[in-house]
């Protein structure tokens, strides 16, 4: 057995001989509390009071799989198969990049400016795992939130995060680089999109535990285009949305100045930048002029 004593202890200290070198000793405890409990289907109350556990055989070639797993640098949040966003569990696997804390800000922010309680038509475009979605779907629950992605693999996680939330989200497969967007003109109240955004360039800086796992085609853009995706959307979005309507966007850091230009570029107005947590401008939004200002 790898493990000094069948019990938590032990597999405290297991945890924290093998992965001290990559994570702090309060990631630790978090991530051994979120594996133990979630294998051996116990409340928090639970864990606190199972010092005298005895793990089963397959329960520890379990947690010594996972260690495994976390030492080849896969993420947490992949290997434990859920992800927190917004206040809701989600499921969350290699199929769709990891919802951000970053993104939950960007659902703040829309939560903060729109009526909860109105018949809104909300679309999150390039959807991935459907956080957007289904973050503004737990709040707005008379609005029709709609997911476009282009990824099978994703919208089929979209599917099984509307059972897992019993959130109704309507998922459509689409490519936000044609122009062929599924819905009439003047339907939609906010269009709100966290698009691939990444310069193939940047690779070289990045951690191994996004380039290995996370899917290369939710991260990454040509180089010589790293705009592709806001142009596409900012100018289907202005037919799209209704007057006054609003058009929200995860951006990054690099790219307000050229962000601020293609939505003015695209005849939006009252044109916002707003920054995270962290204080990096990482959030636009636009709107589509008001009906009395239109031409
Ligand atoms: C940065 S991820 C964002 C995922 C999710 N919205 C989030 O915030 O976590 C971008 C998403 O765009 C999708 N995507 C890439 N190319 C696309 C395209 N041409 N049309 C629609 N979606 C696309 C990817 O599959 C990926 O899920």
């Amino acid at each position: 057995m790898f493990l000094q004593q069948n019990n938590l202890d032990g597999l405290r200290v297991y945890f924290n001989q093998i992965l001290a070198d990559q994570f702090s000793q309060s990631e630790i405890k978090l991530m051994l509390k979120a594996f133990v409990t979630k294998r051996l289907k116990m409340s928090d109350t639970d864990f606190m009071l199972a010092n005298d556990l005895r793990f089963s055989e397959s329960d520890l070639l379990y947690f010594r799989s996972v260690v495994k797993r976390l030492q080849s640098n896969e993420p947490f949040q992949y290997i434990h198969g859920r992800t927190e966003f917004y206040g809701l569990e989600l499921i969350c696997d290699r199929r769709a990049l990891i919802p951000r804390p970053e993104t939950e800000e960007l659902v703040d922010w829309i939560v903060q400016s729109s009526d909860k309680s109105a018949a809104l038509n909300i679309v999150d475009l390039c959807a991935g795992s459907g956080c957007i979605a289904f973050g503004l779907k737990s709040i707005f629950r008379n609005a029709t939130v709609e997911a476009w992605e282009l990824s099978e693999d994703a919208l089929e996680l979209i599917k099984e995060n509307e059972r897992h939330t019993s959130l109704e989200i309507v998922r459509v497969k689409m490519d936000a680089l044609s122009e062929i967007y599924p819905v009439e003109d003047e339907s939609c109240d906010i269009i709100v999109s966290n698009p691939p955004y990444i310069p193939s360039a940047e690779r070289s800086r990045m951690h191994a535990n996004v380039l290995d796992f996370e899917p290369e085609m939710a991260l990454f853009v040509n180089d010589a285009d790293p705009f592709v995706f806001y142009q596409a959307i900012s100018k289907e979005a202005r037919g799209l949305l209704v007057k006054g309507g609003w058009l929200y966007f995860e951006i990054h850091e690099d790219f307000e100045t050229e962000m601020i230009a293609c939505l003015k570029q695209h005849g939006f107005v009252n044109i916002e930048l707003r920054k995270d947590l962290q204080g990096r401008s990482r959030m636009i939004r636009g709107q589509r002029v008001p009906s009395r200002h239109e031409q």
